[in-house]
């Protein structure tokens, strides 16, 4: 199984994956996450893209789907992968095609999260994540349940990414209307486009999802 959750930042996408890689055992790829560790590297690929990141712009398509293929090429034929942040514009959507095609592979869902962008930057600013698992909570969407420890592996110490601030989420925002919603009609004329309802709560939104991959 191979699908892709879209949807502008603050969507869920990163919140769901983890979800399904729990559940169905799947592979989270998300290129934002894969970028965010270049740049904690500082390898040639982080140092270019961080001035990039910070502004809220796109990194270059042929450094997002090389990441893709990297990560396609080492995993296991029988894992089904989610991908997360990629593709986001219409070179993106074609160079997974063909990076699919080479590896076997097609795609079986495109799930949209809907969602009201005047909530989005509320749960942008308010997000944070663990600094040694990177689990995903909200100041008060999604907390911790004992203050200050993270459910997940007991951790003590949180992060904030440096783009989750409300100037760098509109244009986030801006790039994501502008260059990423006009590749679902490709999709949609594919028919594998299902639009869940992404301002449920998280657990109604995997839910939906699940329905989704039966
Ligand atoms: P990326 O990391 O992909 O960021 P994004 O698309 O802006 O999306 P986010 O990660 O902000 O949101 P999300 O949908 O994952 O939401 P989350 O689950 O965390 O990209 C960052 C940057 O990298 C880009 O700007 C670009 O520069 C570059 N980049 C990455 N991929 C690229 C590509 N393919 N091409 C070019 N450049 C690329 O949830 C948000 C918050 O809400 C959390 O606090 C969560 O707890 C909470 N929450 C989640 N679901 C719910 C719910 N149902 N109800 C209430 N709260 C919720
Ligand atoms: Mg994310």
């Amino acid at each position: 199984m191979n699908i892709i959750l879209l949807g502008p930042p603050g969507a869920g996408k990163g919140t769901q994956s983890a979800g399904l890689v729990e559940r169905h055992g799947m592979k989270q790829l998300s290129t934002g996450d894969m970028l965010r560790a270049a740049v904690k590297a500082q390898t040639p690929v982080g140092i270019k893209a961080k001035a990039v990141m910070d502004r809220g712009e796109l990194v270059s398509d042929e450094i997002v789907s090389d990441l893709i293929d990297a990560e396609l090429e080492a995993m296991g034929a029988e894992t089904g992968a989610i991908f997360d942040g990629y593709p986001r514009t219409a070179a993106q959507a074609d160079s997974l095609d063909e990076i699919l095609a080479k590896h076997g592979r097609s795609l079986d869902h495109v799930i949209e999260l809907g969602v009201d962008e005047d909530a989005l930057v509320e749960r942008i600013t308010g997000r944070f994540s663990c600094a040694n698992c990177g689990a995903l909570y909200h100041d008060t969407a999604n907390p911790t349940s004992k203050e200050g420890v993270c459910d997940n592996c007991g951790n003590t110490e949180f992060k904030r990414r440096p783009d989750d601030n409300e100037e760098t989420v509109r244009k986030r925002m801006q790039e994501y209307r502008a260059k990423t919603a006009p590749i679902l009609p490709g999709y949609e004329a594919r028919n594998i486009v299902t639009r869940v309802d992404g301002m449920a709560a998280i657990d109604e939104v995997a839910g939906a999802i699940d329905a989704i991959l039966g």
